[in-house]
């Protein structure tokens, strides 16, 4: 108690893991909330909560109840699947895929991810899992960070059209990105290019605390 309302001074430090993907992994009591960051970014609860629920909201709470299965690539400390299932009250079938089993520990041990009965979790390296699955999914949610650094795969031809592939018709795509520089302002241009077809429509949720965009994209 002392330590959560002492944070609302300065952030107060609970655990530190080095990680070969994200450099180091940290649980810090910040501003009344305990969150997970990486070296150089909040990943989990705080900032990456709230910028996730922004596009949950946009593409609707009751339209996402109504669903029956959603695939989150990136869990970390599982916010996201947190706004899911607390908030939307989300009752289908929730799969996170998972690179660094470090941070499922530490999700299941300070956030109880394990105690949330219509979640599976499988640690995989996502590009690996999206190669190979067989199931679909009305709701794809993309939040893949190592640190700051987003992976090449995400944005190459052959990721983008197998998550089409994997998406039920009038399913939804939620990419998280980050927006340091004018070369990532035109990377994630042509991301959407990507998708500028009869096929889907899409929209942009620019400048989101600072450095993020969200990419809506709804195949039709
Ligand atoms: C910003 S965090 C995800 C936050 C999470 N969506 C939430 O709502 O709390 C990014 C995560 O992507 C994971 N990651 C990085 N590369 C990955 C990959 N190739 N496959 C799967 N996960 C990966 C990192 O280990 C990290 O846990």
């Amino acid at each position: 108690m002392f330590r959560r309302l002492l944070s609302y001074l300065i952030p107060i430090h609970v655990l530190q893991k080095n990680s070969s993907i994200s450099k180091s992994i940290e649980v810090n009591w910040n501003n009344g909330q305990l969150v997970i960051d990486s070296k150089n970014t909040n990943y989990s609860y705080g900032s990456l909560q709230r910028i996730l629920r922004i596009g949950l909201k946009k593409i609707g709470f009751e339209t996402i109840q109504s669903m029956e299965s959603i695939l989150v690539l990136g869990v970390a400390g599982g916010s996201v699947i947190k706004t899911l299932v607390d908030e939307i009250k989300f009752k289908g079938k929730i799969t996170g895929v998972e690179i660094d089993a470090a941070i499922i520990d530490i999700a299941n041990s300070y956030f109880q991810l394990n105690q949330i009965s219509n979640l599976s979790i499988i640690i995989e390296d996502a590009f690996e899992f999206v190669l190979k699955t067989k199931e679909t999914y009305d709701l794809i949610i993309i939040d893949i960070f190592q640190d700051t650094e987003m992976p090449n795969f995400l944005f190459e031809k052959f990721f983008i059209n197998r998550i089409g592939d994997i998406l039920n018709n009038r399913g939804y795509i939620l990419f998280n990105t980050m927006l340091l520089n004018e070369k990532q302002n035109l990377r994630n241009k042509a991301y959407i290019q990507e998708f500028n077809t009869k096929s889907y429509s899409i929209f942009t949720v620019p400048r989101i605390e600072n450095h993020n965009e969200l990419i809506i994209i709804q195949k039709l």
